[in-house]
């Protein structure tokens, strides 16, 4: 049965809730959440559903590791979750756990119907297992006795199992994959799974006995459904299988199914020889993007090297993460996050290219003709270049090519401040050059139409960037918005205000020690990684403001046998004076860093105040440089 036309189902993989999640995590949430957003514009009935995958023996050993039973142990995390979505301004239309009395009814009816189509028999299974990947392996495709996939070691499973008859599906999958070349994309994945597909399929084990959290077998309690089968299964609840068949004519099969690279397997094999075994149609389209690394690993719990969203946002606020989300790696290719790279993604796109227009606009219409929306009069070259820069977002965001969408936007705030460049409006304003009301109009209206564009992607902005134009969307926007000539003349401007300030890299760096203390993502170390900090109680001899920087002072302090300079964050909360013959706490074998020029060799250690950093101090007066253990 044909779905409905202007519908559009897009989903993310539903997280384990064995962890909080990181910003890999949240890149494939907001990549899937500017899709949706994009799809509404356009007027479509979006559906956009995520979740947490909550059954499987991972949980059942965090749970039991931590002395909780399992749904005790993930309802904090699952409440975290959906807290980082609200932060995130993430717009799901449904939030699925597979704990729910509706995906367990889906699930154990899924598992009926393939056994009744005879797709299920019951056999013993002896192999391994990865219980972080939740995945089984044949001996022969182990990778030096490990998980071929995570290279962490594997534990052998010798059990009674229930058994699917994936290896029937062989065939029909890959004709499937060879007739609908965009089902999995990029393309390099679907290369990849036809040459897994060609070099043959086995049955897949599709239940446990050796722990118990997970959803029944129907007709035998012995046995939980296995983790991936349960999971899978949750595109169909949240399209309304079993309990809202309208919504599941409507919806069903999904557009995307967007998930990281190491999964497409069970997205591009599994999930549709399943649906195959239902008579269910498959999804139109599976993207496996790339990962976020953290240098070059993969950013994981486990490895330790995970970025905190909610620091990033704290720091510097939602637009800036998703728009380095979106807009700095290829979707489809893997990148490796850093700081600096965020930072200089910022400052380039968001505070100079996109502020800057903004800012010189604004001004120059006050200066120029009063501050009001001046009249158009001929069409300009912005005209035809903002429609352009449409067609391209659109094609890019059909391709689900995020990046290239907002390069393009990026590209048109570009050509106008070259544009500006170019025309040179203050030199028409002299000139008294009838033309000056038309091109400060044009400018205007790009800036009204680069915020309807960058909807999709950025949460806050747009708005912000209208009400400096004076423009109120229609409520509710849409992508109709992008026609050009929709901004009124006779409007007034606001004197505008940097929509995104510089971020100062030392400054930045300042503000990360002070909350490093309270990051909650620092991984536990043993004595000896402590006992490689030299701390040192020092006295401060010297103190003076640096020039120019709110946040840091200079220090020269005696360590009995030798004077260090150091420059600490610490001004908000102490003068010079204050600070004079003081004993603090040093990090004293820190490697030595620059901030505003000056050299410090060390750093002092500081609570991170409400009201800024208080310093920490021993609580009777000791000789200078005496080691702190
Ligand atoms: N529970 C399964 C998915 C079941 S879907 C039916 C699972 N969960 S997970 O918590 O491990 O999340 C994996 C997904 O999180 C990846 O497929 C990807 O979407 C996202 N990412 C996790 N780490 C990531 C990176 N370092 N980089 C990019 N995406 C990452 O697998």
């Amino acid at each position: 049965m044909p779905k409905e036309k202007g519908t559009f189902f897009i989903t993310t993989p539903i997280y384990y809730p064995s962890d909080n999640l990181h910003i890999g995590h949240a890149y494939t949430t907001v990549a899937a959440d500017a899709l949706a957003r994009y799809h509404r514009l356009r007027g479509e009935d979006v559906r956009f559903l995520t979740g947490t995958d909550e059954h499987g023996q991972k949980i059942e050993r965090r749970a039991r590791d931590a002395g909780l039973t399992p749904i005790r142990f993930v309802e904090p995390i699952v409440a975290g979750i959906k807290d980082l979505w609200g932060l995130l301004r993430i717009q799901e239309d449904d939030f699925l756990r597979t704990t729910q009395d509706r995906h367990r009814a889906v699930v154990a009816e899924v598992f009926r119907r393939i056994q009744a189509k005879g797709d299920i028999y019951l056999a013993n299974y002896e192999g391994w297992y990865c219980t972080p990947c939740e995945s089984f392996w044949p001996e022969g495709k182990l990778v030096a006795g490990n998980c071929p996939d995570c290279g962490r070691p594997v534990e052998l499973a010798r059990e009674e199992s229930y058994f699917f008859r994936l290896s029937n599906y062989r065939d029909r999958l890959v004709a499937h994959l060879e007739e609908h070349p965009d089902f999995i994309q990029p393309p390099s994945r679907r290369a990849e799974m036809l040459s897994f597909l060609r070099s043959g399929l086995e049955d897949l084990c599709i239940s446990r006995t050796s722990f118990r959290w997970g959803i029944p077998v129907p007709g035998n309690q012995a046995h939980v459904v296995y983790v991936w089968f349960d999971a899978l299964a949750n595109y169909l609840t949240g399209a309304g299988f079993l309990s809202d068949p309208m919504a599941f004519a409507r919806y069903w099969p999904a557009d995307v199914h967007l998930v990281g690279k190491e999964i497409v397997r069970f997205h591009a094999v599994i999930w549709p020889a399943m649906l195959m075994s239902l008579d269910l149609p498959l999804p139109r389209r599976v993207f496996g993007h790339g990962w976020l690394l953290f240098g070059a690993d993969k950013m994981s719990k486990s490895k330790g090297n995970v970025i905190d969203p909610r620091s990033l946002i704290t720091r510097y606020g939602v637009d800036p993460l998703r728009w380095y989300l979106l807009r700095e790696i290829p979707f489809g290719a893997d990148g490796s996050y850093t700081e600096d790279s965020f930072r200089r993604r910022i400052n380039a796109d968001l505070a100079n290219d996109l502020g800057n227009l903004l800012h010189r606009t604004l001004g120059m219409v006050h200066r120029f003709v009063g501050g009001a929306v001046p009249a158009p009069s001929a069409p300009e070259p912005l005209a035809f270049l903002a429609e352009k820069t449409r067609a391209k977002v659109e094609v890019a965001l059909d391709n689900l090519e995020l990046s290239v969408a907002c390069a393009a936007i990026l590209d048109l705030v570009n050509d106008a401040n070259l544009y500006i460049d170019r025309v040179a409006p203050w030199n028409l304003h002299k000139q008294k050059d009838p033309r000056l009301p038309n091109v400060l109009y044009s400018l205007l209206e790009t800036i009204r139409l680069v915020g309807v564009l960058l909807s999709p992607f950025l949460v806050d902005t747009p708005a912000r960037i209208w009400e400096q134009l004076g423009w109120t969307p229609t409520e509710p926007l849409t992508w109709a918005a992008t026609t050009w000539g929709l901004l009124p003349p006779g409007g007034h401007l606001s004197t505008g205000h940097p929509i995104f300030p510089r971020l100062d890299d030392e400054l930045e760096e300042e503000k990360k020690v002070g909350e490093a203390a309270s990051d909650p993502t620092i991984p536990q170390i043993a004595i000896e990684e402590f006992a490689k900090v030299d701390l040192r109680v020092a006295t401060v001899v010297a103190a003076e403001k640096v020039p120019k920087a709110d946040r840091l002072l200079l220090l020269r302090v005696s360590l009995g046998n030798e004077e260090r300079q150091i420059v600490s964050g610490i001004a908000q909360t102490y003068t010079a004076e204050d600070l004079i013959g003081k004993q603090v706490v040093l990090v004293a074998n820190l490697k030595p860093a620059k901030f505003r020029g000056y050299e410090s060799h060390g750093m002092l250690l500081a609570a991170g105040g409400s009201n800024g950093p208080v310093l920490l101090a021993t609580s009777a007066p000791v000789e200078a440089g005496s080691r702190i253990k």
